[in-house]
Formats: C-alpha cells, sequence, structure tokens
C-alpha cells in the first residue's frame, strides 16, 4: 500500500430519528490511494462521507486526520483542512456562470480588494484545459445539461488542491469519454499523493480506477479489501448478503395492440421527423449518446417542450400533448433523467411526494385524504422496497436510490399505462436494480408499455423487447436485442 495513512476514522456511529445510518464503522484512507465505498442502496455511504467533509456531525467515534484528532464542524472546516468533496446532488449555484462556480469563494482580486472577473475566467480557463473539458466559463450553469454540471461540480473540487478528495457516484451522468478524462485526472491527483475516497454502484468501474474496497450494509462495514483479493461476484455477496442470479430478469410479455405512435415528430434543430409505435407490453429501449435527443423526444412526448410538427397518438385516438397535464390525462408517466429538479419535491414526504401526480385518487371534493394517501405511500414502500421509517419521512433524507423509488411509485400511483423511463437506473444498486427491473415485467405483463431510455447498453440489450438507436435528433437504427452486440449499437450512435 503506498504512503501513510491520512485520514482514519475508527467507531463511527450516526443515528438519524428511527435509523441507525452508521454503526461502528472503521475506515482509513491512506495516501495516493482510491478507496472505494461500495453498499446497497441506504447502506450509509453518502452518510459517512457527509461526517468525513463536515456536513454533519457523527453521534459517536473518533476522526484522525494525518495523525491528529480531528473534530470537523463544518463544510467549510473541512476545506480548510484540505477535504473537498463532490456531494450526491449537486450544488451549484445555477444562476452564477461555469468559471463564478468553479471560483465561488475564492475568487482572484485586484489590488483594489474588488473581484477580477476576468482573471476568474482565465483560471476557469485553464482548469477546463487541464481536464480538455470544452465547456464555455462564461455559460450560466442553468444552462447546462446535468453531465457537464457534473462535470463543473468535479472541476471545482478538483481546482482547489486538496489531500482528500471525496466523489459521490461522480459518473452517474457521464458519457464513456468524460468518465476516461475524470478517471485520468484521478489518476494524476493520485501520483500527487491525494487520497480519494471513490462512491460508485458500477462494478465495472470500481475494477478500473479503485486500489481498496470497503463495503458497508445497513451501517456496518461487511468487509474492507484490496481490490485484487476480490471479483464482482464476491462484492455483490458482501454487498446483498445472497447471489444475484440474473442481472436482467427479461420476461417477455404479451405484445397487444398499438399503445402509442409517433409521427413525423420535428422540434427545430432538436428532432427531426421521428416516427415509431409502441405496443401494449412492449419495452422499447431507447439508446444514443447523451444529446443525440433522446431525452428530448421524451420531454416533446410528455409535452413539456412544444413540438413543431408531427401527431401523437394514444390507443388509436390523436392527441394534442401540449402540457404535462395533458400528457397524464392521456395515460402517460414520465419519470425523467434529473430527478431532483423535476421529479420530486425533496421538502415534501415520501407520501405527498408520491400522491402528488395522482391527487384526484386521493382527494374528495379537493380535499386531500391523508388516510389514502398514507395507504397509497405504504403500499409502494412494501412493493418496492423503499428504505424509509415511514411515509411521512421528508425525502431528502432519503438515500439517493431510495429517491428514486419514490419517483417510481409516483408514476406506479398514478395509474398510467405508457411509460416513459428515463435512465431508471441510474444511481441504483445492483439489487435494486433487478428489482426496478421486475417491476417493469410486472408492468407490461399487465398490458402497460415502456419506454425505456438508457445510456447502459447491457440494460438496453437485457431489458427491452425492440431498441431504437438516436443520433443528432433522428432515429438512426432500430434492432432486434437478442441478436445484437454493444458495439454495433455504439456505432448507430455515433453515425458511423
Ligand atoms: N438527514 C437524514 N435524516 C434522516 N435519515 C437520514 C438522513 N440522511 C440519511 N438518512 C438515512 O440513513 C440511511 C443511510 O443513507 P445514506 O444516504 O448514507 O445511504 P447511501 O449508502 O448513500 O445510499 P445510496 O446508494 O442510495 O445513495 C438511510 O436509511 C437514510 O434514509
Ligand atoms: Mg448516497
Amino acid at each position: 500500500m503506498p504512503g501513510k495513512i491520512i485520514l482514519e476514522m475508527r467507531h463511527i456511529c450516526k443515528k438519524f430519528p428511527g435509523v441507525v445510518a452508521l454503526d461502528d464503522v472503521d475506515f482509513q484512507l491512506y495516501e495516493g490511494e482510491v478507496h472505494v465505498l461500495l453498499g446497497e442502496n441506504g447502506a450509509g455511504k453518502s452518510t459517512l462521507i457527509k461526517i468525513i467533509s463536515g456536513a454533519y456531525s457523527k453521534s459517536s467515534g473518533a476522526m484522525i486526520l494525518e495523525g491528529i484528532p480531528a473534530d470537523i464542524q463544518s463544510p467549510g472546516h473541512a476545506l480548510e483542512l484540505g477535504i473537498g468533496t463532490i456531494y450526491q446532488e449537486l450544488n451549484l449555484v445555477s444562476q452564477l456562470t461555469v468559471a463564478e462556480n468553479i471560483f465561488l469563494g475564492r475568487e482572484p482580486v485586484n489590488k483594489l480588494g474588488i473581484i477580477d472577473s476576468r482573471q476568474v475566467i482565465r483560471n476557469a480557463r485553464n482548469v477546463l484545459a487541464a481536464l480538455k473539458v470544452e465547456i464555455d466559463p462564461q455559460a450560466r450553469v442553468v444552462d447546462l445539461g446535468i453531465a457537464q454540471q457534473q462535470i463543473v461540480e468535479i472541476l471545482k473540487a478538483i481546482s482547489m488542491q486538496m489531500k482528500i478528495l471525496i466523489l459521490d457516484e461522480p459518473t452517474s451522468a457521464l458519457t464513456r469519454q468524460e468518465i476516461e478524462k475524470l478517471f485520468d485526472t484521478i489518476r494524476q491527483l493520485k501520483e500527487k499523493g491525494v487520497g480519494i475516497i471513490y462512491i460508485s454502484h458500477r462494478i465495472e468501474e470500481i475494477f478500473e480506477i479503485g486500489d481498496r474496497v470497503t463495503v458497508l450494509r445497513d451501517g456496518r462495514v461487511v468487509r474492507t479489501s484490496s481490490i485484487d483479493a476480490v471479483d464482482s461476484s464476491d462484492l455483490i455477496r458482501l454487498m446483498v448478503a445472497r447471489e444475484l442470479k440474473e442481472h436482467f430478469p427479461k420476461r417477455k410479455a404479451m405484445i397487444g395492440a398499438e399503445a402509442l405512435r409517433v409521427e413525423h415528430l420535428t422540434r427545430t434543430d432538436v428532432l427531426d421527423d421521428i416516427n415509431f409505435a409502441l405496443q401494449k407490453g412492449e419495452i422499447l429501449g431507447i439508446t444514443g449518446l447523451m444529446g443525440s435527443g433522446r431525452t428530448e423526444l421524451a420531454r416533446a412526448i410528455f409535452g413539456v417542450d412544444g413540438i413543431d410538427s408531427g401527431n401523437i397518438y394514444v390507443n388509436g385516438k390523436k392527441w394534442v400533448i401540449d402540457s404535462p397535464r395533458k400528457a397524464i390525462e392521456a395515460g402517460l408517466g414520465y419519470m425523467t433523467e434529473d430527478r431532483k429538479l423535476q421529479g420530486l419535491i425533496l421538502k415534501l414526504s415520501v407520501s405527498k411526494n408520491i400522491s402528488l401526480p395522482s391527487l384526484d385518487r386521493v382527494s374528495n371534493l379537493g380535499i386531500i385524504m391523508t388516510d389514502s394517501e398514507q395507504q397509497l405511500a405504504k403500499r409502494y414502500i412494501q412493493e418496492l422496497q423503499i428504505k424509509t421509517t415511514g411515509p411521512d419521512q421528508l425525502v431528502q433524507s432519503l438515500s439517493g436510490g431510495n429517491q428514486q423509488k419514490v419517483v417510481i411509485a409516483k408514476w406506479l400511483a398514478c395509474q398510467s399505462d405508457i411509460f416513459i423511463f428515463d435512465e431508471p437506473t441510474r444511481g441504483i444498486d445492483v439489487a435494486a436494480k433487478v428489482e426496478i427491473y421486475q417491476l417493469m415485467n410486472q408492468l407490461v405483463a399487465r398490458g402497460a408499455s415502456i419506454i425505456m431510455i438508457s445510456s447502459e447498453l447491457p440494460e438496453v440489450i437485457g431489458m427491452s423487447d425492440r431498441i431504437l438507436v438516436m443520433c443528432h435528433g433522428r432515429i438512426n437504427g432500430e434492432f432486434d436485442p437478442s441478436n445484437i452486440l454493444q458495439e454495433e449499437l455504439l456505432k448507430c450512435g455515433l453515425g458511423i
């Protein structure tokens, strides 16, 4: 193992009302290593790093930083001590520019003590160039896609030259090329002796970048090991305490009549003459590169963005879907790719979030019936195994993956029969992924239809009945998943 221990956590406990999030956790971080934290949704990964980064205080235990006991009081204090963190939920100021965000709070000043905005932009250019990232430093964060926002967040932390860098699921929204750039940077930081704590649900990735791994289960450490000493099935077994037989438990449903048809759908510069049909009982996978128009297509069908021309038919009937409300009325449900912003109200409870789009069902003469709301929530908490203390827990205090399940519950409660799932398993642990796939199976077995937008090619191949590949706002190919290789989908997505 390289270098010396820079951080040691001893006997850490963290209790929240009704949950023990961390129970007697020991953890060490060496200089120049990537230490991966692995565990199911709700296992306690984010809680542990939030304690290290000063966002949460520990209930008990000790933290030793470079040999000295440290009592970290706040995120600002952690930064002063050289601990930088990229949280699972993005933390940018959306109205500021990329450059302003990267240097927020440490802006260079001129002789008069006034922020030198030209210097801010120049510095940002250097940071962007060092990572070979093509983002305009003067663009406002609100105008960037989530992948780009995530990169800005990463650049911000890297530019602070920390001794310890913590990354909580940094790659969940990144493309393969972006991930490679990030990994290059991580390797450079390692060489400089930076200790890196890395959380990811992508097991392949862990073998690529990790040196050691600590697996958490229900708030306890089940194992810390060198990466070389374990394989992926060991890790999965440690995480979920059982063998996962099938990673893609696809069951073919009876394919029925047409549920949705899209004809000549066009939105200038974004979508170009899109035509396809979706049958009852079908899972239609849509893949393509970031920016190929997949999410834009979903938004257009769901009435979020207007269209310039084209028609949408639901169950053979033409619908003018000019708002999400209209889409819900037509029987559509849309699970957005950016759940934090569009899918959930973090400050409301689990039950309120679940019943939000289906208020008609739980209200009587406009008065929301708390009882039926609670019943509805309880049912889905059970069905989707949402890890929560109960329907009244605020969504913001759920773990990332469990927040995701709440979004799914919300659309299930709505009794939609055409679902658009945009990256449904992003940020979800391996076992919960299988639960979501099984749920998709159940939905189509009941005659529902699903459009599954995904960048995870194994998932697209493993779970779809048919695959469409988008490229530059067009559908560039249609494939049968039973005899297709990932490479062919990639090529089609690149337009070559
Ligand atoms: N602020 C909070 N208030 C109450 N409970 C919380 C709070 N933060 C986390 N928890 C609970 O602590 C447990 C661990 O959550 P944590 O966010 O650490 O999980 P995680 O391992 O990061 O999961 P994921 O992979 O889903 O992000 C969960 O049961 C969660 O609901
Ligand atoms: Mg987490």
